[in-house]
């Protein structure tokens, strides 16, 4: 498996504190079968230089670590949606998933800012692929899903974390990361973990949740096909049924999906 969202690197974020915290994240990743990780410090405002540097030497720390695993890591951010985000990527800002056309971008848990469509249009107007960061964990879509699902339709790529399938981000995440993923939402599962510790303890249980839901196959396109197809810029061996349905098809099966016990 690849693991496109994680808190990693030591003392950049509120992820991993020291070296010896990313060495037990990547045992752990490792032994849950995770062959590549790309760390996302937490971007709030413009990258600076210094901690650009930083952020390069703890890479090469835990790469160091990684290697003789034969695991691969490579740099990326989740990075909060600003409306000069378009911007900063046109300056060259280095800030999408392993230098790729990717990007992973966040909103705050409460509310919903009225520049995120705007924004995510305008970022893949400009050629980029914007991949919405644990959608199911936002109160907004939690109450309303046709608001992650019109992104969906619309291009816009979701990641889902593992742990809230069984629950770890409280029922209202579980039920929503249900409901994205019997619509075919989801295009990229990650463990979004900060520590060795409940998150990345979590997904194995989650996995086998989402097969039983959806299959192996659905399964290892969140895990596998679709993470190396956005790292390597090609189109997603297996694209959402949401994006060619129209608005009228998803909305009739959205209903059908509510209308479940
Ligand atoms: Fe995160």
């Amino acid at each position: 498996m690849i693991d496109l969202h994680l808190h990693l690197l030591p003392g950049i974020d509120d992820g991993a504190a020291s070296i010896k915290e990313s060495r037990e994240m990547l045992t752990a990743a490792h032994a849950l079968g995770f062959r590549a990780l790309v760390p996302t410090p937490h971007l709030m405002e413009r990258l600076r230089p210094d901690d650009q540097w930083r952020i390069a030497a703890a890479l090469a720390a835990v790469a160091a670590e990684a290697t003789p695993l034969g695991m691969r890591i490579d740099l990326g951010y989740e990075v909060a949606l600003t409306p000069d985000l378009p911007a900063r990527l046109e300056a060259n800002e280095p800030i999408t998933l392993a230098g790729s056309r990717a990007i992973l971008v966040e909103l705050p848990v409460v509310g919903w800012p009225t520049y995120t469509e705007s924004t995510l249009f305008a970022l893949q107007a400009a050629g980029y692929r914007p991949l919405l960061a644990h959608p199911e964990r936002y109160r907004a879509v939690q109450q309303d899903p046709t608001l992650a699902l019109d992104l969906v339709a619309r291009g816009i790529m979701l990641q889902v974390t593992f742990a809230s399938f069984v629950g770890l981000f409280g029922k209202a995440a579980k039920r929503s990361a249900e409901t994205l993923l019997r619509h075919g939402a989801i295009h990229i599962l990650a463990s979004d973990a900060h520590s060795a510790g409940h998150r990345l303890a979590a997904v194995e249980k989650a996995r086998a949740r989402v097969v039983k839901l959806a299959g192996e196959q659905e399964t290892r396109a969140m895990t596998v096909d679709n993470p190396l197809a956005l790292l390597a810029d090609r189109p997603l061996p297996m694209q959402s049924p949401l994006l060619d349905s129209g608005r009228g098809g998803w909305r009739s099966r959205l209903r059908l999906a509510f209308s479940r016990p």
